[in-house]
């Protein structure tokens, strides 16, 4: 079982789908898409009772959580307690996404390069750091899992004053009673991937997210308006660094104070000068990374988990295709402020193979499909060559339509640049 609703969910669905076990694939809530491959249940993700019920009763060999609400819940031990197996963290361990105050200091315990940093939690005293700080930009984060709006690049000690009184006035509600203020990075992000059963890794390869809503990284940040796979900027010493000095410390530190980390670990990386630097943890799979790393997957992605919740992972390796995938998403009017829904989706038949669409939020009535949210549906050209995929995602957006409907022009555009031929 999947739980979750989203272009991230519609692709684990549909890579666990074809694993060679044959499971019997089922999805909560799911969306119209992923119920053409999964029985769907109206259950929502954060309803982890009604969630263990109808696994309990379906016998559900294996849940697979997409969004880290509920794993910060406490989905795992719920389901543990009803002798049911999740692939993904513990409560305890998913504080690496729910608390950026753990995950600073689980860093400074365990080495890992990352931004100098203070934490703060009082409104007074973090304005006194900042009347004696020097240096902008300086970034404000609010402690707790804020949707993505909870951090704050401050070119100006006036708007990071701004930034740490609307945390602490509440905008955040309990996820901003406590803040960090940290230097800077500057350089290249990306996004890593491990599987883990807690000691050893299976690393997955490196993606990287496109979050400002509009082209030239102009506007608001959003949730993520396309990715693109493999990284051809990224040395391979780059990335031997990046599992070395982050991924590795971090699972072992974990393990040392007693909340050992299981699932996909997700470390959000900026490659500087210095050499890489973690600039935050997910305890979940990437939105919209997944999209572009899964169909690319060689491995038997069920066997893989299965590993993981069986503590089996050492020996093991991923095989992926030479492929390189570009994903743009489509968005509604409004995003990321608002979202308009209701408008009719067309062109989505007779997709090309190499193309890949995921459902993030619609809706069907009398077959046809229906814009449900911001970002509604996920792109993705496959091919080998970067200029190939890219062309195939953005002729597949030519043919799609709906009122409204907005995206970025310039994914994987610098990939183009960097790629070997
Ligand atoms: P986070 O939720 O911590 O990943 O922050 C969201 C985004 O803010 C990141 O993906 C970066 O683009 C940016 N960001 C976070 N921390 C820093 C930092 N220390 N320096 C520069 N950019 C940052
Ligand atoms: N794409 C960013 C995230 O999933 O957090």
């Amino acid at each position: 079982m999947v739980v979750g609703s989203g272009g991230r969910e519609h692709a684990l669905v549909e890579t666990l789908a074809a694993s060679t076990l044959e499971p019997e694939m089922h999805a909560a809530p799911g969306n119209p898409a992923i119920s053409r491959i999964a029985r769907t249940v109206d259950i929502p993700a954060d309803d982890l009772v009604a969630l263990r019920d109808y696994a309990k009763e379906n016998e559900i060999d294996l849940t697979v959580v997409g969004p880290e609400s509920p794993l910060i819940g406490g989905i795992t031990e719920a389901f543990w307690e009803a002798d049911l197996k999740v692939f993904g963290p513990s409560r305890a361990a998913a504080r690496i996404e729910g608390s950026k105050v753990f995950a600073k200091e689980l860093m400074r315990h365990a080495g890992v390069p990352t931004a100098r940093y203070e934490a703060f939690d009082t409104e007074a005293a973090a304005l006194a750091y900042l009347r004696a700080h020097r240096d902008y930009p300086a970034v404000v984060k609010a402690d707790g899992a804020a949707a993505g709006k909870g951090v704050t690049v401050a070119h100006s000690r006036d708007e990071a004053e701004e930034a740490v009184r609307a945390s602490f006035g509440g905008r955040f509600g309990a996820a901003g009673e406590r803040i960090v203020i940290e230097e800077c990075l500057e350089g290249r992000e990306a996004s890593i991937f491990v599987v883990t059963d807690g000691q050893d890794i299976l690393p997955f390869l490196p993606a990287q997210d496109y979050k400002r809503a509009y082209d030239a990284d102009e506007g608001p940040n959003t949730g993520g308006m396309g990715s693109y796979s493999p990284l051809m900027w990224m040395e391979p010493a780059t990335y031997a660094a990046i599992l070395e000095e982050i991924i590795r410390p971090t699972i072992r530190q974990m393990a040392l104070i007693g909340a050992p980390y299981t699932g996909l670990l997700y470390a959000g990386v900026m490659v500087t000068e210095t050499g890489p630097k973690a600039l935050e943890f997910n305890c979940r799979f990437g939105d919209p990374e997944t999209q572009v790393i899964l169909p690319r997957l060689g491995s038997d992605l069920l066997e893989l988990m299965l590993a993981a919740n069986n503590e089996d992972l050492a020996g093991r390796e991923v095989v992926w295709s030479a492929d390189k995938a570009v994903c743009v998403v489509l968005a509604s009017e409004g995003y990321p402020e608002s979202s308009s829904t209701g408008d009719e989706i067309t062109g989505l038949e007779n997709i090309p193979a190499g193309v890949y669409i995921y459902h993030a939020a619609t809706e069907e009535r009398d077959g046809r499909f229906y814009t449900a949210g911001g970002r509604v549906l996920n792109v993705v050209g496959t091919g080998p060559t970067v200029i190939e995929a890219r062309a195939r995602a953005y002729a597949a957006v030519e043919q799609i339509y709906f009122e409204g409907m907005h995206y970025r022009t310039d994914i994987a555009l610098e990939a183009i640049e960097l790629e070997d031929f």
